[in-house]
């Protein structure tokens, strides 16, 4: 069982190329890799909700921060990248949401709804702010 969990987990190389981003992005996948593991090894609701709630602050905190560096730095990408962070909270805060009120846990639609929606902004509009800001020498 500890062998599959440990192969299930994903192993996230991809970088941005801003140290501070990528470490938080690296934080981002190591908190849903918790969450996964929780999920697989049957731990009570309790435990999977204080993960879930760990990685939805972590998000909040992490799209803040990008937001702080984009503007000090004057990313002409800001606006758009700043709808596409609120529009995946408030997807993730629904999700979320809909699996605590249910009476069965249904976590694993939820994670992978999440890893997808990491990934997928992650390595798209993500990407644009990293060469842009290494330009202006922020690495
Ligand atoms: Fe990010
Ligand atoms: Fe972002």
């Amino acid at each position: 069982m500890e062998a599959n969990v440990t192969l299930l987990t994903w192993n996230y190389a991809c970088t941005v190329g801003v140290r501070a981003m990528d470490d938080q992005h690296g934080i981002l996948m190591d908190t849903m890799n918790e969450l996964r593991l929780a999920v697989v090894r049957g731990a009570g609701r309790e435990k999977i909700f204080e993960v879930l709630d760990r990685l939805i602050e972590f998000t909040r905190m992490h799209f803040w921060s990008e937001e702080q560096l984009m503007e000090q730095h004057g990313f002409p990408g800001l606006a758009e990248h700043r709808v596409e962070h609120q529009r995946i909270l408030a997807q993730i805060l629904q999700s979320s949401h809909r699996v605590q009120q249910g009476d069965k846990l249904q976590m694993r639609p939820l994670l992978c709804f999440l890893r997808e929606s990491y990934i997928e902004h992650i390595e798209g509009p993500d990407r644009e702010y990293g060469p842009w800001l290494n330009e202006q020498g922020i690495n």
